[in-house]
């Protein structure tokens, strides 16, 4: 091949390949999936780095962070995110002087603290907005701009004293406020975990991979699956995921898809007592209603808060339903509570108002008291 034809071909793969259709099938591994797009890449492709890559243009001050902080977060951290009845609280526990020396203090052994918050853990900046950013609110992830990121970040670390209330946080000065943080000489990289030694760290990782597989089977042969007794045993699993992704959670009401044939030698694996032809699919009394409902609950996001069987941030809809079924104005006492939200009946967590129709909550009540 002539010496100017070969760069020019060369050329002319890497022009194909790039404008090759996203959403063919995978060549390189034929039959499995296709290539992702480049907006979906997009999507994926949020996570900042502890040294700030990935972290996007942006600004937001304390006060604006206080307006989002009362709106959307103290509901379940508290006004000034020292609540413990959901998760740990996220301010507390550090000094002045922690944010000198970059260790806290009250993590020691013997400290008299009661709890360990977010700020006397955390120890990179970057990590406090990328969770803030990809997982709350819990009840609607990845619904803040990234603005109102910026804002409730300086709005925690002002509750913290690391910033003054009148900061603007914006990109341009994490690394600055990264150098306040109270625990930010507390991640022990001595150890084998991370970083290793590729990336400046003092060992090499404890898991090591290797991309390169050789002498593969033609075939897949399924080793482990899901006895049928066991696939609904935690409830429904698609009712108890967050909206968010695009893995929402198997319908584990029903049998798996025909795709995942269990390997029949696997069969032994389940008790005689318990083989599967003896155990009835238990299908509880009112299924078919709670599936109906049950667009109206994930459009609300009343199950983020809500489990069928199991308290989350608000009571379990069983706990709901058994307090008031005998009650004679239930239907309209719960579907007057729905729209309002309310607090003290179950607890200190406050349920915040619901925007749904009227038409909507009376479904809701009359499900919860009638047929649940
Ligand atoms: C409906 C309740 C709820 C709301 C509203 C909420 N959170 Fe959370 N938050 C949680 C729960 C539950 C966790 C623990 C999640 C987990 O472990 O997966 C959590 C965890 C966190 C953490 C991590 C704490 C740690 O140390 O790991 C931060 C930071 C946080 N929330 C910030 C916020 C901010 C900021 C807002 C408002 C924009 C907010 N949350 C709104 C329930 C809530
Ligand atoms: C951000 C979390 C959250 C969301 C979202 C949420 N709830 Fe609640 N809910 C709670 C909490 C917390 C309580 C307990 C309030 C209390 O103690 O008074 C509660 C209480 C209730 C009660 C009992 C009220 C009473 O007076 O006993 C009902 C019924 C209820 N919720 C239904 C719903 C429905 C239906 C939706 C969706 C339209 C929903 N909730 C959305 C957190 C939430």
């Amino acid at each position: 091949m002539s010496s100017w034809l070969k760069p020019a071909l060369v050329l002319a793969v890497v022009l194909w390949t790039a404008s090759a259709p996203a959403a063919g099938p995978s060549e390189k591994f034929p039959g499995i999936g296709r290539a992702a797009t480049s907006n979906e890449i997009k999507a994926w492709d949020i996570d900042v780095r502890p040294d700030f890559k990935g972290l996007p243009k942006g600004q937001g001050s304390v006060r604006q962070g206080e307006v989002v902080w009362e709106a959307q977060c103290a509901s379940c951290h508290g006004t000034f995110g020292e609540l413990s009845d959901i998760f740990t609280p996220i301010v507390g526990g550090t000094s002045t002087a922690d944010i000198r020396t970059g260790r806290v203090d009250s993590l020691l052994p013997g400290a008299n603290q009661p709890q360990r918050s977010t700020l006397m853990k955390v120890s990179t900046l970057s990590t406090l907005w990328d969770y803030i950013n990809r997982a709350m609110p819990w009840n609607a992830p990845k619904s803040l701009s990234a603005n109102e990121v910026y804002a409730v970040t300086a709005y925690i670390l002002n509750l913290g004293n690391i910033v003054p209330a009148d900061f603007t946080l914006s990109d341009a000065n994490m690394r600055e406020v990264q150098e306040r943080l109270p625990n930010r000489k507390g991640m022990s990289t001595a150890h084998a975990m991370w970083p290793g030694r590729e990336l400046g760290g003092h060992a090499r990782p404890d898991v090591q991979g290797s991309s390169c597989v050789h002498d593969c089977k033609a075939g897949v042969a399924v080793r482990s699956f899901l006895p049928d007794y066991a696939r609904n045993a935690h409830g429904q699993l698609s009712e108890q995921s967050r909206l968010v992704g695009a893995s929402r959670g198997a319908d584990t009401s029903r049998p798996p898809p025909a795709t995942s044939v269990p390997n029949p030698a696997l069969a032994l694996a389940v008790p005689a007592k318990d083989a599967p032809e003896k155990i009835a699919t238990k299908v509880p009394a009112g299924a078919a209603e709670t599936a109906a409902v049950m667009p109206v609950l994930q459009k609300n996001a009343c199950i983020a808060c809500h489990g069928m069987d199991n308290k989350i941030v608000g009571p379990s809809f069983r706990e709901i339903a058994n307090k008031y079924k005998g009650r004679a104005d239930a239907v309209n006492y719960l579907s007057g509570k729905i729209k309002v939200g309310g607090q003290g009946v179950w607890g200190n967590v406050p349920m915040p108002p619901q925007a749904l129709s009227e038409a909507d909550s009376a479904r809701l009540a009359h499900w919860l008291v009638k047929d649940f």
